[in-house]
């Protein structure tokens, strides 16, 4: 497994952009202390990424948003504030524990209603959801291992112009190395070698550090 270190200059720099440019809200703040309280892992998107992905969501007009991986509901919080008010986020979790948590933050911060948490493990639960309306927005941020298999059902559910984002496609440089962590780090590759190469998709990745140590996600359009 790889450890996750971050630097103290990149977690300073990160508080400070999160405190002069980002502004999160009290709402954020006690979803991430919920889950420190319940003792769930801190591995939600630092909030400059949750506000990214906020304005991604604003900024491709998304009506329906899928998630995979809910935690406590930090992102899914600020997905759904990108939304109008009769957009919808389904999100996925594995953990009935996670879920509660998540529905009780996402209620707290008033957004409860656009969000449906679906409990179980998202390759069953992904093939209920087909023959909907088309996601217009698809956040993948659960098992590393599972990533090309949720990166093949965000295009089928997805149409041409969705926008797919995935997270953790760095993981401390391990993409280069995948022996260092033999559960995560080969999934990764194979999702970020489909990204590449996947006529369906054209896409980009971005290469970060934080305070969650040096990660990155990669976006993608479907054709
Ligand atoms: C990195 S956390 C999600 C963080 C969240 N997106 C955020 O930024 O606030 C990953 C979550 O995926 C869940 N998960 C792991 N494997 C899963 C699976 N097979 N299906 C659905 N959820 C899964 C975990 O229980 C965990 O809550």
């Amino acid at each position: 497994m790889i450890e996750h270190v971050a630097e103290p200059g990149w977690v300073d720099v990160e508080r400070y952009l999160t405190d002069v440019v980002v502004h999160p809200e009290p709402a954020h703040q006690r979803a991430v202390t919920s889950a420190l309280e319940a003792g769930m892992p801190a591995i939600e998107v630092a909030p400059n990424a949750g506000k990214l992905l906020r304005m991604l969501v604003q900024m491709s007009g998304a009506r329906r948003v899928l998630e995979i991986g809910t935690l406590a509901g930090f992102s899914s919080m600020w997905m759904a504030q990108g939304l109008p008010d009769d957009g919808r986020i389904v999100t996925c979790e594995y953990l009935r524990k996670h879920a509660d948590v998540a529905r009780a933050n996402l209620d707290a911060a008033g957004v409860g209603h656009k969000v449906d948490i679906r409990v179980g493990a998202a390759l069953d639960t992904l093939p209920t959801l087909a023959g909907q309306e088309a996601f217009d927005f698809v956040f993948i941020d659960a098992d590393k291992e599972n990533d090309a298999n949720y990166l093949d059902w965000a295009v089928r559910l997805g149409r041409p112009g969705t926008v797919i984002v995935m997270d953790n496609v760095i993981w401390d440089g391990a993409i280069l190395e995948p022996g260092r962590d033999e559960t995560n780090a080969p999934g990764i590759v194979k999702a970020l070698e489909m990204m590449g190469q996947d006529p369906r998709l054209d896409a980009t990745a971005i290469q970060t550090v934080g305070s969650k140590g040096w990660d990155g996600f990669a976006i993608a359009r479907v054709r």
